[in-house]
């Protein structure tokens, strides 16, 4: 098997032993197919990585990327924690059988009763972002009389090169606490008595495809151990946060073997127990989003090819101008001419695009693409803009496959709202 899960055979594209014609026919489309044996494959392989210079290393999956309870759950088995940044998240990590002491809570704008939540049922760290988070901790944990075990996450203040939009860790970016200021919150977070501080966390961004601004931060982040260190404080632990990219088109990041001997050469020697949150690499990969053909449509100037998932389904195009392989889940024959399409949904706006300038065959109604790299922030993100019904999810074990979470339909999008009674 192909480490992504999906493989071609007979000419038709399969997520492991599972036909995916089957599944469109089975489920229908617009759907997101996973491979679970990618998921703990992905998940070992990370795992291995990290784990091989002999530190105690925590590996919590973001939960952001795609938080399917089976996926969750999978991933759970193998091992993961999970690195969540809501309430939702939190409850989601535990009703998927994530334990409380793999969990690690991150986000700008935690509220009071996120607070207190996470120390009710004990996660193994909370990362503080400001001086104010710190604050209504200390009264919530001095109310509660329940001691918190804290890192502060720390802006590095270095640019991940990535999109605009999904770049976390420069000074005009919301995240952390810049990290001129930590010693001072570090120290203020020290003398609390129901504080435990015990390290320091960092997340530059995503789909990072080069090592140098990981090791840039991390140069920051090992220089801010010893001066914290210098002063007095018992620094235990980093969280090194997600990032790492995957390849969706000629991307060349570097696997996790060449991250993890980096992670090494810049905080090796500081005898940190280590936190990961991967999120996208962990997912992206291991799913597909299915749909079918509605119109070939030719105009004179220009060949779109509409189908049945949008941009309600797969927001990534729209919003980060992201590219996804897409092709037929039945393979053309040899010598079939190809001309070039852009690949766009029904809805009423000219960002609904899926893919632009692809080559592709000429199309029937019903005909089937399959859209790689969607496991990660593809059925997470999904609204139900236009009234479109939200895809359902699909995990696929071997020869098995198991709906995951059911197409939600109209008709309960609409019974979801209430009329006022002068209305009624
Ligand atoms: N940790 C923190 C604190 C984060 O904010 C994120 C992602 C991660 C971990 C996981 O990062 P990853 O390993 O997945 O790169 N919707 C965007 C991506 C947003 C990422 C937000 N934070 C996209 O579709 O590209």
């Amino acid at each position: 098997m192909n480490p992504s899960g999906f493989v071609l055979r007979r000419g038709r594209w399969h997520c492991e032993g599972v036909d995916l014609e089957r599944i469109a026919r089975e489920v229908g489309t617009p759907v997101y197919v996973y491979s679970s044996g990618a998921l703990v494959a992905r998940y070992r392989r990370f795992r291995a990585a990290v784990a091989r210079f002999g530190r105690r290393t925590l590996v919590c999956y973001a939960l952001k990327a795609n938080s399917n309870q089976a996926a969750i759950a999978t991933l759970a088995r193998a091992g993961a924690g999970a690195d969540v940044v809501s309430g939702g998240e939190l409850q989601r990590a535990l009703a998927a059988g994530v334990p409380p002491e793999r969990i690690v809570f991150s986000g700008v704008g935690k509220t009071r009763a996120e607070l207190e939540y996470a120390l009710r049922v004990g996660i193994h760290q909370l990362n503080l972002e400001s001086a104010e988070e710190l604050e209504l901790l200390s009264r919530v944990v001095s109310a509660q009389r329940r001691t918190a075990t804290v890192a502060l996450r720390v802006n590095p203040d270095i640019d991940a090169g990535t999109h605009a939009k999904i770049t976390t860790g420069t000074k005009a970016n919301k995240f952390g606490i810049a990290i001129g200021e930590a010693p001072e919150l570090f120290a203020r977070a020290a003398g609390l008595r129901y504080v435990r501080a015990l390290g320091v966390a960092v997340h530059i961004g995503s789909q990072i495809d080069r090592l140098a601004p990981f090791e840039r931060a991390f140069g920051r982040i090992a220089r801010l151990v010893r001066d914290l260190r210098a002063a007095g404080h018992g620094v235990k632990r980093a969280d090194l946060g997600g990032g790492l990219g995957v390849r969706y088109d000629r991307e060349t990041p570097p696997g996790p073997e060449a991250y993890a001997a980096m992670v090494e050469r810049a905080l090796g020697g500081l005898g940190l127990d280590l936190a990961f949150e991967p999120g996208r690499w962990m997912v992206a990969e291991a799913g597909v989003l299915l749909t079918r053909v509605i119109y070939d449509k030719r105009g004179r100037h220009k060949r779109f090819v509409v189908v049945d998932a949008a941009m309600n389904d797969l927001m990534r195009p729209a919003i980060y101008d992201a590219y996804h392989p897409i092709e037929p889940v039945r393979m053309p024959d040899k010598g079939t001419a190809a001309s070039r399409a852009d690949v766009v949904g029904p809805i009423c706006e000219s960002s609904d695009w899926l893919g632009k300038g692809r080559q592709l065959p000429a199309l029937a109604e019903n005909d089937l693409l399959c859209i790689f790299g969607a496991g990660a922030y593809g059925a997470v993100m999904a609204s139900s803009y236009n009234t479109r019904a939200i895809a359902p999810e699909v995990l696929v074990r071997g020869r098995d496959f198991a709906v995951t979470r059911p197409r939600f339909e109209t008709a309960a999008l609409i019974r979801r709202e209430r009329l006022p009674d002068w209305l009624a």
